[in-house]
């Protein structure tokens, strides 16, 4: 029989260490349902010591999906298996995953202490987590620079105080293909009970190696591999789940190993990542990026025309890419825009229905074709809850002779407000206006704009992060006028602001 490969996905714990990848309670769950469509068997929720956020957020997400196993990350410590516990006992399936480090640079300078302590404390902490927990994970931490004889020592030691999954990782993305295969072999043949459990592997990018390791792992027999959608994470990054996943659907013959992706989601889940986090994939991405199925050169575009295989070795549809064809316009009526949307799997109550299907004329009387991605951004827009400012009207005055001025008209609890600005740019002075009407001092930490399709007719889509005290929130919104589109997605900013905790 083909063996099983589990696919632990990290994006929202390793992941979120990403510069510029921290979400919020709600887009983590919203994620945590969609790794679950996906078909991932863990999802490692957060890191429940390391903040009341963070704790808020593993829990809700232990309480919001049920058919897979949700772990939470812990060091060795007691406080810290406690308080993961605390946020994840209520999951369907709860793992505590906690690590200490063992190579000889982590435990003399950063733990400060002797490998016999570390050992004696990693032992010590797997079977109190056990006391707690069914499923423990150990994690190594800096496996790959740990000397083998202390790494099988402190693996088989885990093992026989219960833990249920070792994991190996490259906590440094030091490691090579060769390497790694003979590092999980000798833990394989060095270490007793080591077949009663699952042997996971965790890699980081920082040569460019993290998902041709964890496949050479899974060659010498790891049975879980860790990963991240669009392959964010820490540093450079983790093994992209999608690159992982298909390169072992792609090369059964490689790697003839089962798991249980659904890979026509892949696409819609790297969608997903990157409008929660504004962290757009390069468009030479493998798998995902703009350009991974686009044939640009006469002589691949001629052999595609005679037969798709000569240049594509997986075809756009097992990734959930262009799936349905059909063309929506101006003269599409709402039934077949609503059956379009269900087929598409997106899962709207009839108020969104109706706004989007506003917004989808109002585009079809600008541009001639409506592709999937504009749809798709449009409702990315429309799921902004509450508005507590709703625009009315604006006007821009710019040129390049004058200073630009912007005046904006909004209405809140049925009264209408207006103020105006002038800035460096009509953006600029919009920014400036609604600040003059919403008084809240924000700062701006992101603005991302791009085009959703190609032509000049394509709409702008405008993803803003705004910051205060510690927290951020994020606007988006997608229109062919840009001005527009960024005076939207910072009132989608601030509107999230105002929603949460019912600020007025
Ligand atoms: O990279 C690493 O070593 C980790 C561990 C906590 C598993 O993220
Ligand atoms: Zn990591």
């Amino acid at each position: 029989m083909e063996k099983m490969i589990k696919i632990f996905d990290t994006t929202l714990r390793d992941g979120e260490q990403s510069p510029g990848c921290s979400m919020n309670i709600e887009e983590k769950i919203e994620i945590a349902k969609q790794l679950e469509k996906l078909g991932v068997d863990i999802i490692e929720a957060g890191f429940p010591a390391s903040s009341i956020g963070d704790f808020n957020s593993v829990k809700a997400i232990a309480e919001s999906v049920t058919n897979i196993s949700v772990a939470g990350l812990a060091r060795a410590l007691k406080s810290d298996i406690d308080t993961t516990w605390e946020a994840i006992k209520n999951a369907k399936r709860p793992r505590i995953h906690t690590f200490i480090a063992t190579s000889d640079i982590h435990m003399k300078y950063k733990l400060k202490k002797t490998p016999e302590e570390v050992y004696k404390q990693a032992i010590e902490m797997v079977r109190y987590a056990k006391t707690k927990c069914k499923d423990i994970e150990f994690s190594a931490e800096d496996a790959t620079r740990t000397r083998p004889e202390f790494l099988y020592r402190i693996v088989e030691g885990v093992i026989e105080a219960g833990a249920t999954v070792i994991n190996i990782p490259d906590t440094v993305g030091y490691t090579s293909p060769e390497e790694f295969y003979k590092i999980i072999k000798g833990v394989r043949e060095n270490v007793k009970n080591i077949d009663t459990i699952d042997i996971s592997v965790h890699c980081h990018n920082d040569l460019g190696l993290a998902v041709a390791n964890s496949l050479a792992a899974v060659k010498a027999g790891a049975t879980q591999v860790e990963c991240t959608i669009n392959g964010i994470g820490e540093r450079a990054g983790n093994a992209a789940l999608e690159e992982v996943v298909m390169a072992m659907r792609v090369r059964k013959d490689i790697y003839p190993r089962k798991n249980k992706i659904n890979t026509e989601e892949i696409y819609k889940t790297s969608q997903l990542v990157t409008r929660i986090t504004g962290v757009e994939v390069q468009p030479n991405k493998a798998v995902v990026g703009e350009n991974a199925f686009a044939h640009e050169s006469g002589i691949h575009q001629h052999g595609m025309l005679e037969n798709k295989e000569t240049y594509e070795i997986m075809t756009p549809e097992s990734i959930g890419l262009s799936k349905n064809k059909m063309v929506l316009g101006k003269h599409s009526g709402k039934h077949a825009f609503e059956s379009y949307l269900e087929e598409c799997g997106y899962e709207l109550d009839k108020k969104e229905i109706e706004e989007i299907f506003v917004r989808f004329k109002e585009l079809a009387d600008k541009k001639k074709d409506v592709s999937p991605e504009d749809i798709e951004a449009l409702i990315d827009d429309t799921k902004i809850i509450e508005k507590t400012y709703t625009l009315k009207r604006y006007t821009v005055n710019t040129g390049n002779t004058i200073t630009p001025i912007v005046s904006i008209n909004v209405e809140k609890d049925g009264k209408i407000i207006e103020n105006v600005a002038i800035g460096d740019g009509p953006v600029d002075a919009a920014f400036k206006a609604i600040d003059k009407i919403v008084n809240v001092k924000f700062e701006l930490k992101k603005y991302v704009i791009k085009a959703v399709t190609g032509g000049s007719d394509a709409q702008g889509e405008v993803f803003i992060r705004l910051e205060k005290g510690e927290k951020y929130y994020n606007g988006r919104y997608a229109s062919t006028d840009i001005v527009e589109s960024s005076i939207m997605a910072y009132m989608g900013a601030i509107n999230n602001y105002f929603n949460e905790e019912g600020r007025k």
